[in-house]
């Protein structure tokens, strides 16, 4: 059953957003989780980063950003107690209906090699996985 309401996250999200990311380290990366990062992101990328609430509560997120050339996803998670319900499922239906409507033309996501879940999860869902690409990082 949808008990959930899928929406853009407005600034005074963010303390609940990083309170639900703070738990979850398969989304965690060499970019900090923080006040300043998340409203640098929604004020770079208005509409772009997507809550899903129950009730008052944040139990969902997922970010995806077309930039005229390549569209990805970050952040994209369930709260534990909510997993297996089909909330991952609506999140990213959600998220990639707004990016085709952009324009993109394929939509780009990175899991950590060891993150079987969700794996799993794109696998079943039909995502395809690329076995010809390595990927490199430059971190400053
Ligand atoms: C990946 C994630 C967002 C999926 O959210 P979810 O709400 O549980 O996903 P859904 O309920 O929509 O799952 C849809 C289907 O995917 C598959 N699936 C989901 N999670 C799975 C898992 N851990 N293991 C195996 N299959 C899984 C199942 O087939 C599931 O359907 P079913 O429950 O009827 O069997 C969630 O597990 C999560 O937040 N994980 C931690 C963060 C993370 O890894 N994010 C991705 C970073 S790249």
């Amino acid at each position: 059953m949808t008990y959930w309401q899928i929406r853009a996250a407005s600034l005074e999200d963010i303390a609940a957003i990083l309170d639900l990311w703070k738990d979850i380290d398969e989304i965690k990366s060499t970019i900090e989780d923080s006040y300043d990062n998340v409203e640098h992101f929604i004020k770079t990328n208005p509409g772009s980063l997507l809550v899903a609430c129950a009730g008052n509560e944040i139990i969902g997120t997922v970010m995806g950003v077309y930039n005229g050339w390549r569209a990805a996803i970050y952040h994209f998670c369930v709260r534990e107690d909510h997993r297996r319900r089909g909330l991952g499922q609506a999140l990213l239906q959600t998220v990639l209906v707004h990016l085709k409507e952009q324009g993109a033309p394929r939509v780009d996501l990175y899991t950590y090699i060891d993150n079987r879940g969700a794996q799993a999860f794109y696998e079943k869902l039909g995502w395809q996985e690329r076995s010809n690409v390595k990927n490199y990082s430059w971190i400053f």
